[in-house]
């Protein structure tokens, strides 16, 4: 039997279709593997044994690899990956692949989902699994805005080009914390435009347009309308924007689950404030069928039939009643205080290199990239 690799693209798949029957062997040490693994909604089976112990221990580790099932092995590189499937191979298993480049091309990994397309528009959902993360893409007559990019830039340029799309803005719903934004390296490999918020991207070392409340882009040639509308409290700046007064991109404001957390600033009390006012003032108001398109997800199962991260904005306050009905800022205030914990300590270089305030090789940007995200208000809902 002949050892192929496989790419993370078909590790997606495999691991959002139900019945998927695959072992997926991850041979990174203990310590890595408890860091950052691989997830999916109908990801069944998984096993870690470092590939150090297959060197080591070879007939001991071979015995735990299940047999009689497909085996996908992930490692840090690859290199390794291969050296465990020789091992099973030669051992007699019949169906063995190695992920190629990676457990870095899972982190980096954007799956493309279409939400829908309408009068000449179409929207995207961009779900990145190794980060519970997503951004998107509306586009019209040879034009894409994109929102929220991460830092697979190559990716959205693709997308675009295979779409017969010129990239014409990169919105940021606010400076994010979590992940590296795409904004600055698509800016300058496509001549588009950042839009971000001036409470948010002040002081950022390079050009961007300000975002101003209730400010309305369009593309050339018509198409759908983007409405900007402020709504601060996981950052100040944070901007949320309405498409065709059917889907609201919310970046880190409202969540399937959860709403986005407001503490990551060091000001929670404050923050917390402004967010309970653009709940109460803002969010709440808005037509219950507009559909939520977040920009994380806490759990697999926030994922709609449809495979997308989404649902209407009724759905979710009725889901997340225990948020939605607090009645007085004081009491959001202690629920947010109640439900605090540590934010990782890589969270405070990612907002600086966001802001171009930190310049970082790419082989850096890489480590402080890779993770799943940590930012919900609370992990109600969870597992
Ligand atoms: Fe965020």
């Amino acid at each position: 039997m002949e050892l192929k690799p496989y790419k993370a693209e078909e590790l997606y798949a495999w691991v959002t279709t139900a019945g998927s029957d695959f072992v997926l062997l991850d041979v990174r040490n203990n310590e890595e593997f408890s860091r950052f693994k691989v997830e999916g909604p109908h990801l069944a089976k998984m096993v870690n044994v470092p590939y150090v112990d297959f060197i080591e221990k070879e007939e001991e580790c071979v015995a735990q690899v299940p047999r009689g099932e497909k085996i996908r092995i992930v490692c840090a590189k690859e290199g390794s990956a291969k050296y465990v499937g020789e091992i099973l191979v030669n051992h007699g298993f019949a169906d063995v692949r190695y992920l190629a480049g990676g457990i870095k091309t899972w982190g980096n990994l954007l799956a493309p989902k279409r939400v829908e397309s309408w009068k000449g528009a179409e929207l995207y959902q961009f779900i990145r699994p190794g980060k519970a993360s997503c951004s998107y893409g509306l586009m019209y007559a040879g034009e894409m805005m994109i929102f929220d990019p991460s830092r697979n830039v190559e990716f959205y340029k693709n997308f675009a080009q295979a779409h017969g799309c010129r990239i014409i803005l990169t919105l940021e719903t606010h400076l994010q914390a979590d992940y590296i934004s795409g904004s600055r390296q698509l800016a300058a490999e496509t001549g588009a435009r950042i839009i971000g918020h001036d409470n948010d991207f002040h002081g950022a070392a390079f050009r961007y347009q300000p975002v101003g409340d209730e400010e309305i882009y369009r593309f050339s040639q018509g198409g759908p309308e983007v409405k900007a509308v402020l709504t601060p409290g996981h950052t100040p700046g944070s901007t949320s924007y309405v498409i065709d007064n059917k889907y609201l991109i919310t970046g880190d404001t409202v969540f399937i689950l959860s709403i986005g957390r407001p503490d990551l600033g060091g000001k929670a009390e404050e923050w917390s404030k402004l967010l309970f006012k653009t709940l109460k003032t803002k969010i709440e108001g808005m037509d219950a069928n507009l559909t939520i398109l977040p920009g994380h997800y806490m759990d697999w199962k926030e994922m709609n039939a449809r495979q997308l991260l989404a649902d209407t904005l009724g759905n979710i306050k009725k889901r997340n009643a225990g948020i939605y009905g607090i009645q007085t800022e004081a009491d959001f205030v202690r629920f947010i205080q109640e439900n605090m914990r540590a934010q990782p300590e890589v969270y405070a270089q990612i907002r600086k290199v966001n802001a171009g305030l930190l310049e970082v090789d790419d082989e850096e940007q890489e480590i402080m990239d890779l993770g799943k995200n940590e930012c919900a208000a609370s992990a109600m809902g969870r597992g």
